[in-house]
């Protein structure tokens, strides 16, 4: 195979910015050298270049940076066709839109084109990776799972389980739940770069028969991922508190009685959590998901920065698309940035950018194979661009620090700052030809 590479600016990360003050890495005339869908090596110009062969192909593009593909960490793709649908807060958006959407990925047609436009726009916001709630079909998971690989995209996702407190339509049993889980980590888990994640939708609509056989399940598989949704919504809670007769400690500890609580198990929201909860999520690695345009949007609450990192929680960063409002990342750490604020905590952009980039997967166990651009990791990686609008060029020619440019991306960026984004070193995604998601794969 040939090499590729890349000459532009770099930003990589050694450390969480919030406990190493040189835990961001920028390099101001880099080389990224790619084969084979790895990296070679990503270095200063003028140290890496000896590397490159002499029948390499460089793209130089040295107003733009480049960054480690971005990792959403919780996203519904059924829900692409109903965001921005208006309802007064969670559990009414499930009843009223959520839940008669999701009825139509029993037919496969519908998930796979879904799915296909749906990946579609997370590649042109520079998202290669992806935690992704299907629907409770089997199928739903099948269509994810063969447009990611058809891509050659690093994906997580999972079959929703669901046996009670919703439509008839959407249920399955808690042994026809066990049983298709099982066939979908068979058919995907570990299938190229394809990962599964058991993904019970959370305690309300799940039996303690379908917990415990999902809690089976985690056992047989232990790497295997786990999402679900844990104190989103007050009137969630109340209803959570109503419905398990065995009086749990709290919502989380339900999660922690099947023996859900471990590595890479990830909990979407994670607002209305309390200390104790927070120190069983650091002490058993689970992974609390952030989710702030769809925090805003539901008026489910403020995530609380301070408590989390004094609880050592590991934490990551998502949309939350359809309940979140933007497919963007970028957008994401905006909204995560004034969340903060509010609870007073200052969120730098630095932090914010390790937070969906290396942080997320370090805490995913997958750093060594994304999230990092070291060598031998996957090629996965985005282009973003400081002049994509007049804005973003005015303010970005007049940045004097590096924490200054990434704010600027972050507040001001969407999919029109995403020049390209590349995955296993492929370009999947080119803006200013748009609708090119499939532009090298079809080469
Ligand atoms: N809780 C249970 N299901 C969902 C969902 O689809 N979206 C959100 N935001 N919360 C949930
Ligand atoms: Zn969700």
């Amino acid at each position: 195979m040939t090499q590729t590479a890349y000459r532009a600016q770099l930003l990589t990360f050694r450390e969480d910015p919030a406990h190493a003050a040189d835990g961001a890495v920028y390099e101001a005339d880099c080389l990224l050298i790619v084969e084979d869908g790895k990296v070679v090596t990503a270095g200063a110009y003028a140290s890496v270049r000896d590397q490159l062969a002499a029948d390499a192909t460089i793209h130089t593009m040295r107003d733009k940076l480049i960054v480690p593909g971005f990792i959403d960490s919780h996203i519904h793709y059924p829900q692409t066709d109903m965001i921005a649908s208006p309802a007064p807060g969670l559990l009414p958006w499930l009843n009223t839109y959520t839940f008669p959407t999701e009825r139509g990925f029993e037919n496969p047609q519908i998930a796979r084109e879904t799915a296909s436009f749906f990946i579609d726009e997370l590649l042109a916001c520079g998202t290669t990776t992806a935690l992704v709630y299907c629907t409770v079909h089997k199928q739903s998971a099948d269509a994810f799972f063969t447009e990611s690989e058809t891509r050659d995209l690093r994906m997580v996702a999972g079959k929703v389980l669901m046996d009670r407190n919703c439509p008839e339509f959407l249920r399955d049993t808690a042994q026809s739940g066990y049983d298709d889980s099982a066939e979908l980590i068979a058919r995907w888990h570990g299938h190229g770069r394809q990962h599964y994640a058991l993904t019970p939708r959370f305690a309300p609509t799940s039996t303690e028969a379908q917990l415990e056989a999902c809690s089976t399940l985690a056992q047989q598989h232990q790497d295997v991922f786990i999402q679900t949704h844990v104190a989103e919504n007050t009137d969630e809670i109340k209803w959570v508190e109503s419905l398990f007769p065995r009086r749990h400690r709290s919502y989380l500890d339900i999660y922690d009685h099947y023996g859900l609580l471990r590595r890479r198990a990830v909990y979407g929201h994670c607002i209305h959590l309390d200390d104790t909860d927070r120190q069983r999520m650091a002490e058993t690695g689970a992974v609390a998901s952030h989710c702030p345009t769809s925090n805003l949007f539901l008026g489910s609450g403020l995530f609380d920065f301070e408590k989390a990192g004094a609880s050592n929680m590991p934490v990551a960063m998502a949309t939350d698309v359809g309940g979140g409002t933007s497919f963007s990342m970028l957008q994401t750490m905006g909204t995560a940035h004034k969340i903060a604020r509010l609870t007073g905590h200052h969120l730098t952009a630095t932090r914010m950018f390790w937070l969906a980039t290396t942080g997320a997967a370090r805490v995913l166990e997958l750093d060594d194979k994304i999230g990092t651009l070291a060598a031998g990791s996957d090629a996965d990686f985005v282009v973003l661009d400081p002049a994509a609008t007049p804005l973003l060029a005015r303010r970005t020619s007049r940045t004097e620090s590096l924490e200054e440019l990434l704010f600027a991306f972050a507040l001001l960026g969407d999919d029109r700052a995403v020049f390209e984004t590349y995955a296993a070193g492929k370009r999947v995604h080119a803006r200013d030809t748009r609708k090119t998601a499939k532009l090298e794969l079809a080469a």
